[in-house]
C-alpha cells in the first residue's frame, strides 16, 4: 500500500454498446496519481480521455476493473454513497463547461463549494474570480459570456470547492496560448498550496509539457509516459 497515491485504476475497461457491437473505449488502463501531482493525459480526439476522466470520477461505471481512491474501492460504492464521496473529494471541469444557465456567474462559481462544504465566503469566490480574470463578470449570466470566459467560470467553480482530485477535461481548449498558460499556472499553484492532485486531459503538447508527468493515450490504452520533473 502506497500512501502517496491518491487515486489509481486497475485494469480499467469501458465498453460502449454501439448498435449491435461493442466499442472498447478504455482497454486495461492502469494508472496512479500521487497526492499533489499534476498529470496530463494527452491523446487525439476519440482516444478515450473523457471516458477515462468520467470513469475515475465515478460518472460512468466501468465494464470491469477498479478505481481505488484513498485505498477505497470507489467504483463499487452504492450510488448514494458514491455521490457524497464524489462531492467531497472530486472536482470536475467538463469539456463543455456544464454551467447552470439559470444561475449568475457568481452563483455558478459558488455552487460546488456550497454542495460539498455547505458554505462559501464571498471574498474567496471573488478572489478566485480575480485570479481567473472574470471578476467583472460575476453578475452576468453564463449565456452572456464567451467560450473562454465560461471555461474560466467552470475552473473557478471546481477550484473553489478545493477537491483532493481535480479532473479537468481540456480546460484550456477554448483559450489562446497566454490564457492557457495562465490557467496551467493557476492549477499549479493549487497543486502546491492545497496539495490538490490534477489530472488534465488535453491534446495540446505545449500545455502538457508544463505538468509533472504526461500519460499518452491511444485507442483507450496508455501507451507511453513521460516524467517532466
Ligand atoms: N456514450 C458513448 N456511447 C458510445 N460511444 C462513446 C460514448 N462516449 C464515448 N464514446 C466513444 O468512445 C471513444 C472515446 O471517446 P472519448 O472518451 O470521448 O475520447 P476523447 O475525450 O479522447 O475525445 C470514441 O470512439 C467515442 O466515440
Ligand atoms: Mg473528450
Amino acid at each position: 500500500m502506497d500512501n502517496n497515491i491518491l487515486v489509481e485504476t486497475r485494469s480499467l475497461i469501458v465498453d460502449f454498446l454501439c448498435g449491435t457491437s461493442f466499442l472498447r473505449a478504455l482497454d486495461h488502463v492502469d494508472l496512479a496519481v500521487q497526492r499533489g501531482e499534476f498529470v496530463s493525459l494527452v491523446g487525439v480526439s476519440g482516444s478515450g480521455k473523457t471516458t477515462l476522466l468520467n470513469a475515475i470520477g465515478g460518472l460512468i461505471t466501468p465494464t470491469s476493473g477498479s478505481v481505488i481512491f484513498n485505498n477505497i474501492r470507489f467504483d463499487s460504492m452504492r450510488d448514494e454513497e458514491r455521490t457524497i464521496f464524489r462531492r467531497e473529494n472530486i472536482g470536475f471541469v467538463f469539456q463543455n463547461y456544464n454551467l447552470i444557465p439559470s444561475l449568475s456567474v457568481f452563483q455558478n462559481i459558488c455552487f460546488s463549494a456550497q454542495l460539498s462544504k455547505g458554505n462559501v465566503a464571498a471574498s474567496e469566490a471573488q478572489k478566485i474570480a480575480k485570479q481567473l480574470g472574470i471578476e467583472d463578470k460575476l453578475t452576468e449570466m453564463p449565456s452572456e459570456l464567451s467560450g473562454g470566459q465560461q471555461q474560466r467560470v467552470a475552473i473557478a467553480r471546481a477550484m473553489l470547492a478545493k477537491p483532493s482530485l481535480l479532473l479537468a477535461d481540456e480546460p484550456t481548449g477554448s483559450l489562446d496560448s497566454i490564457n492557457g498558460r495562465a490557467i496551467i499556472q493557476l492549477l499549479r499553484n493549487a497543486v502546491v498550496q492545497s496539495k490538490m492532485s490534477v489530472l488534465m486531459a488535453t491534446h495540446n503538447e505545449e500545455f502538457a509539457s508544463l505538468t509533472d508527468r504526461i500519460l499518452y493515450i491511444e485507442d483507450g490504452k496508455i501507451v507511453a509516459e513521460e516524467r517532466r520533473i
